[in-house]
């Protein structure tokens, strides 16, 4: 699995072609992991950027690239997970197989359409045990290269592992600097299941609320961000320096130390990097697509760690997310559903 991936999750529905040039931009740009899910209707224009990335000699094949996907709620039923691969399979992505199929949350809806938001009375009680054996069979029979979960606590992990004969392979979950997850990732690295970070810069507004971005607003990631930018920028003076005076480089024009400086995307993404999790951030920005994966060849210092590990935690996405203001709970559970 690549350590770095581009996501295609918008809280506003766009134009198919929009993800589409994006997901090209991506992989132009080197992106070789993209992340996808039924719900985020981005499948299709996925799968036809791939196809023409092939066509244009961008990729040789298919292969090159490691695809996820998502079973949506409404589908988490044992009778529905493999048919809903094969919608996304056939009739959206058009490839073979994924690499990587995840159940997208630890939540159930009555079997429907594919929509979000869902009204609360739709959740239902999750036979989460039957669709993780649904999943295998989607593993057995090729479609699903691996397959994982996403949101899920280290309750519902335990579910899964009491009756799995293929474990997780991936627990894709919010995780940033602001949002650690220190505990999920101890117990995933103890059952050797890979953690995924979503929202790795804080995220998107999906309520529409307004509330700032913890992340890419952080005083300390600002601050390293800072400091780093003239440490770097040091040391490419010296650099320069020996050029000038060694090989007679004397036209390198001193300006160059500038487009050295680091932002907190990059702090953000770096840190995550160093922690082995792999990172998905949505952008359709050329130029944000390629700061993103300017993280290599350089590294936080013990004094940063460490000043990140001080960072007081939030959580930014709940489950309630899922479902529209409007409506009653019925008979749901919602502590087990992760709703509450
Ligand atoms: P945009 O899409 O306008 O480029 P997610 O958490 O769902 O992956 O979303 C990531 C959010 O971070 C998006 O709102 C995206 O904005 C923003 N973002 C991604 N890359 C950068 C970047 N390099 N600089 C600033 N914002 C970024």
């Amino acid at each position: 699995m690549p350590a770095v991936g581009m996501g295609t999750a918008l809280p506003i529905p766009v134009p198919h072609e929009v993800t589409k040039d994006a997901v090209l931009a991506a992989i132009e740009l080197g992106f070789r992991h993209l992340d996808t899910a039924a719900v985020y209707d981005t499948e299709g224009a996925l799968g036809e950027a791939v196809a023409d990335a092939v066509r244009r000699g961008l990729l040789r094949s298919r292969e090159e690239v490691f695809v996820t996907s998502k079973l949506w709620c409404t589908q988490c039923h044992p009778d529905l997970v493999l048919p809903s691969l094969r919608e996304t399979l056939r009739r959206k992505l058009q490839m073979e197989y994924v690499d990587l199929y995840l159940i997208h949350w630890p939540v159930c809806m009555k079997p429907g359409p594919i929509t979000w938001p869902a009204k609360r009375e739709d959740a239902v009680l999750f036979d989460l045990e039957g669709v993780w054996l649904a999943m295998e069979e989607c593993h057995r029979l090729g479609l699903a290269k691996s397959i994982g979960v996403s949101n899920f606590t280290t309750k519902h992990l335990e579910r899964i592992l009491s009756v799995a004969t293929i474990p997780p392979a991936v627990n894709q979950v919010e995780l940033n600097p602001v949002w650690q997850q220190r505990k999920l990732r101890a117990y995933c690295a103890d059952k050797g299941i890979h953690v995924a970070a979503y929202s790795p810069l804080g995220g998107q507004d999906w309520s529409g609320s307004g509330e700032g971005n913890a992340v890419l607003e952080s005083e300390v990631l600002a601050e390293i961000a800072q400091a780093r930018g003239k440490t770097v920028a040091q040391v490419n003076a010296s650099l320069l320096y020996n050029l000038r005076f060694n090989s007679g480089l004397c036209s390198v024009p001193l300006f160059l130390h500038i487009l050295l400086l680091f932002n907190i995307n990059q702090i953000s993404l770096r840190w995550i990097h160093e922690q082995g999790v792999t990172w998905i951030v949505k952008s359709y920005n050329k130029e944000r697509l390629k700061q993103n994966l300017d993280i290599f060849g350089w590294e936080l210092t013990d004094e940063d760690r460490h000043k990140i590990s001080q960072i007081p935690q939030r959580k930014f996405v709940t489950a309630m997310a899922l479902f529209s203001p409007e409506g009653e709970f019925t008979s749901v559970d919602l502590s087990e559903m992760n709703v509450v």
